[in-house]
């Protein structure tokens, strides 16, 4: 191994933030595989030294309306290929109890991102109601009001969110979204979930048509800036019915950029919980279980109803991973 990757894993293994964004960018571009390698034991050491355990969520995805149109997912606003469904609150209950049942103590809330009284009573209710200790939602941008709402109907319950921020680049981002998204905007409901005491996560998609390596050495260091106490990303994976198509990089090469992605995250930030996202596993079958031993720690099953799974399809072949 070259002494400055070398140089490089021995300072990360002594503090955390201890690896400037150009060999953040040098590891990520790095396709030597000892260097690979020892950057994914690294990543695993750090998680042991940090005592990271193995966490289940229980994923439902109680809606597929959204208000969003962004260009990349199979559920924007425009998809004229799927059938819109919203669950029910005694549907949802359901599910959550059949979770229960199965041994998880905390669940996963995701729907497409709507703005209403409807959806914002909706989520409230099911926090007052449902029976489990741990809750995470990802529901996109709200107002501060709807953030401190579901706080409060959530009381006595470990409340967390997930808001990825995409890419930390802002010209990427505005060239993946319509132009009424707003990068700004979404840092800001990130950094008011964070001051309203949620336990706040955001991430990035990887291999996205147009991004650089930079871009992603840069995601890390955003996280670290953002404080982040969560960290979901996966490999984007381009979906028929949006207009972005075209990755700049092959199938392999989103699988590998994704786990040095997680390893370098874990050597990056340390104590932090790190998602095995599901477009890992599209990619290649068994990828989660690997990010799991390269810095990742979180696992979130599909417990969404059959009958619906199909309807969320945030990009071809999720609907077929438990
Ligand atoms: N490929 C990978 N991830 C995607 N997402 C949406 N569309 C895709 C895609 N085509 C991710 C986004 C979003 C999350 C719910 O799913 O990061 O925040």
């Amino acid at each position: 191994m070259s002494i400055s990757f070398k140089r490089t894993l021995e300072c990360a293994l002594e503090a955390p933030r201890n690896i400037p964004a150009r060999d953040l960018a040098g590891m990520l571009s790095c396709n030597d595989k000892s260097v690979v390698a020892d950057l994914f034991a690294a990543a695993n050491e750090v998680s042991k030294k940090c005592s990271k355990v193995l966490l289940k969520r229980a994923l439902i995805e109680f809606s597929n309306i959204c208000s969003r149109d962004c260009y990349y997912c199979g559920i924007r606003k425009s998809s004229p290929l799927i059938n819109r469904y919203h669950m029910t609150i005694e549907e949802l209950l359901k599910v959550s109890e059949e979770a229960k049942e199965e041994g998880f103590t905390a669940i996963a809330l995701q729907g497409g991102e709507i703005e209403s009284e409807a959806n914002t009573a909706f989520v409230e209710e099911f926090l007052s109601r449902v029976d489990i200790p741990e809750i995470t939602l990802s529901l996109g941008e709200q107002t501060t009001d709807v953030y401190k709402r579901w706080k409060d109907a959530a009381k006595g319950k470990l409340l967390r969110y997930l808001l990825r921020i995409e890419t930390s680049s802002t010209e990427l981002f505005s060239k993946i979204h319509p132009p009424e998204a707003s990068f700004n905007k979404r840092l800001g409901a990130i950094r008011k979930l964070k001051s309203l005491d949620y336990i706040t996560g955001s991430g990035v998609m990887i291999g996205l048509p147009g991004q650089a390596i930079d871009d992603l050495a840069n995601d890390i260091v955003f996280f670290g800036d953002e404080k982040l106490d969560m960290v979901g990303m996966g490999p984007y994976i381009p979906c028929d019915s949006t207009p972005l198509q075209a990755p700049t990089f092959s199938s392999q090469e989103r699988l590998e950029l994704s786990l040095k992605m997680i390893a370098l995250t874990r050597l990056y930030l340390w104590d932090v919980n790190i998602v095995s996202s599901t477009a890992l596993e599209v990619l290649s079958s068994g990828a989660r279980d690997i990010a799991l031993r390269v810095g990742a720690n979180v696992i979130m099953p599909n417990f969404t109803p059959n009958k619906y799974r199909l309807e969320y399809q945030l990009y071809p072949g999720k609907q077929q991973i438990k």
